[in-house]
Formats: structure tokens, C-alpha cells, sequence
């Protein structure tokens, strides 16, 4: 798994503090006020876990599994619900979506728009990890990620949940995956 890796981009000590810092402006920001985390799952599970233990304020938990991509590195801009929130009712509260990564933006401008419908008090994101050189050009200011992680390059990246064709995502960091694993250069 370690040999497939061409660079650790973030590592384990880099992602607690950023994850820290992350809980420390959310605690601030929702003090007093109904918190929803929703995880999209499988990619942002890890950082779900960690994230939650950082927010100092009472929050409840909640998932959604959606599908954009196939087993290859590009989305494909076709969303599909696979499992949507257990929450049932959810006006009036403040959702904070957690993605793992924000690439084209499709799959959260679709999730915002979706449970945007059931008048939620607020929707905001928070992603571990913003490609903005990767947004589609429809959606460039559109979406914005309300917290990001990190801002990184046009790279595929996987570790700490991200997976290539679902491996890798127990790997402790997010590396580089070698181009040669997914047939590029
Ligand atoms: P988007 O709809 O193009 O923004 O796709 C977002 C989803 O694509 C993420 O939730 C990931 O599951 C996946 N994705 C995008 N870039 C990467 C990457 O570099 N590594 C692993 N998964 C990725
Ligand atoms: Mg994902």
C-alpha cells in the first residue's frame, strides 16, 4: 500500500492540527445554536471522527452515502442518493455537511440543493480538502466551502478515508497516489 504512494502530502501530526483548528472555528461559530453534522460517507468517516471529538459544542451525527464516482479519478456529474439522512425532520436546524474533499463540486452543490428543499435553518460545508483548480467553471462561485481543511494541487489523493477504487483509505495520511496505480503517467 506504503509503495503506491509517490508523496505524503499531509501527515498524521499536519491533519490532527488542522483538524483542531477546524473544531476550535466551528465550537465558535454554532456556540448556542442546534448542530447537525452530516458525514458523506465513505470518504469523510475518518475525518468525522476526528472532527466531532474537536467540536466543544453539543452536536448530533448523522449520514448520507451518495455515489459521483465510479472506480475511476474523474467525476462523473451524475449524483445518486443511496442513503439519505435517518434524521427525519430537519427545519430549522443547522446542517453542516462533512466531506472529505471538495474536487469538481457536483456531488456537494447537488447534497446542498437536496436537503436544501426540507428548510434547514442553515447549510454550510466543511471539507478536509479543497481542489479549486479542479471546480467546475458553472459552479466556481457558487459553491464555496464555508470551512476547508487544506487547499491543495490538482493531485489524486488518497489516506486518512480518501480511497482510490475504495483501498487506501486506512492509510494514516493523505499521500499522492502513483499516477502508475490508476493508468497515467
Ligand atoms: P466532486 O463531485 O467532483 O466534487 O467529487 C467529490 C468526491 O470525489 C469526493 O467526495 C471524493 O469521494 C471523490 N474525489 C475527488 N477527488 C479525489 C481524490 O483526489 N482522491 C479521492 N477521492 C476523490
Ligand atoms: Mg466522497
Amino acid at each position: 500500500m506504503e509503495n503506491d504512494i509517490k508523496e505524503i502530502l499531509l501527515s498524521e501530526e499536519q491533519l490532527k492540527n488542522i483538524v483542531n483548528d477546524l473544531g476550535a472555528q466551528i465550537s465558535k461559530d454554532y456556540a448556542g445554536k442546534e448542530l447537525i453534522l452530516v458525514s458523506v460517507l465513505k470518504g469523510s468517516v475518518v475525518f468525522m471522527g476526528d472532527l466531532m471529538r474537536a467540536i466543544k459544542v453539543p452536536c448530533y451525527i448523522d449520514f448520507m452515502s451518495v455515489s459521483s464516482y465510479g472506480s475511476g479519478t474523474t467525476s462523473s456529474g451524475v449524483v445518486k442518493i443511496i442513503k439519505d439522512l435517518d434524521t427525519n425532520v430537519i427545519e430549522g436546524k443547522n446542517l453542516l455537511i462533512v466531506e472529505d474533499i471538495l474536487d469538481s463540486g457536483r456531488t456537494l452543490n447537488y447534497l446542498k440543493q437536496y436537503l436544501g428543499t426540507r428548510n434547514p435553518e442553515s447549510i454550510k460545508i466543511c471539507t478536509l480538502l479543497d481542489k479549486p483548480d479542479r471546480r467546475d467553471p458553472n459552479l466556481k462561485e457558487k459553491l464555496v466551502a464555508d470551512y476547508a481543511g487544506a487547499l491543495i494541487p490538482d493531485a489524486f489523493v488518497v489516506g486518512y478515508g480518501l480511497d482510490y477504487d475504495e483501498k487506501y483509505r486506512n492509510l494514516p495520511y493523505v499521500g499522492i497516489l502513483k499516477p502508475s496505480v490508476y493508468g497515467g503517467e
